[in-house]
């Protein structure tokens, strides 16, 4: 399946789930958000029934620049890779950001044990979560920008339209919306600087996916 430049702009409201929709009918690959896509169907990763049955993933990250989001689709659940910026990654800090937040310090077992930091990743430049929405099953949108319509006080994250809550670029979620936990982090590892695997644990890492409170 081929892609044109208008299915794979998930910068528009409601296009992830759109997208979302293609990887699944079969475009194996990866589909880039904001102002660069790419169709990088890499030939690393075994057949598509062979995936969809939960073989881990592996993609290269180098083309992924700061600022942007890929999303892939694993277990046939969708999965968002941002490649964060230096000034994203302060935010994250920030007390008036963290101040806004349900679960600041990842205690709800939502992620591994590796990934249980003030990032909620292996590399602070990569965020990896699960990006379906906590309340009701919804595929939030990327929102990196900040102010905008989400309000002067928006540090950038994920919106989810349905209902309105609301998670930060670690994907933690905002008190004061329907969604209760944080996005949950996926089993991952990198095989080298920028290829990641998708599905499997770092050496060592025995933690369960199944164990997360919720999806
Ligand atoms: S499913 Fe996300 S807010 Fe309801």
């Amino acid at each position: 399946m081929t892609l044109s430049a208008e299915d794979r702009d998930l910068s528009a409201p409601g296009a992830a789930r759109r997208d979302f929709l293609l990887l699944l009918s079969g475009a194996l690959g990866v589909v880039g958000a904001a102002t660069a896509l790419w169709p990088f169907i890499d030939s690393m990763n075994p057949a598509a029934d062979v995936i969809a049955a939960g073989a881990p993933i592996d993609i290269d990250l180098s083309p992924v620049k700061p600022g942007q989001q890929i999303i892939l689709a694993w277990r046939s659940r969708p999965v968002f890779i941002v490649h964060r910026t230096p000034a994203e990654l302060e935010k994250l800090k920030a007390p008036q950001n963290l101040r806004l937040l349900r679960d600041p310090n990842s205690a709800v077992n939502q992620q591994p044990p590796y990934a249980r930091n003030w990032h909620r990743s292996i590399l602070p430049e990569y965020l990896v979560v699960v990006g379906i929405c906590t309340h009701l099953g919804c595929i939030p949108d990327f929102r990196p920008k900040l102010g905008g319509s989400l309000g002067r006080g928006w540090p950038g994250g994920y919106f989810c339209p349905c209902h309105g809550s609301k998670y930060d670029l670690a994907a933690r979620v905002f008190t004061g919306v329907p969604a209760p936990y944080n996005l949950p982090v996926p089993p991952h590892h990198y095989l080298d600087k920028t290829t990641i695997r998708i599905g499997e644990n770092p050496k060592g890492s025995a933690w369960e996916f199944a164990s997360i409170e919720q999806i």
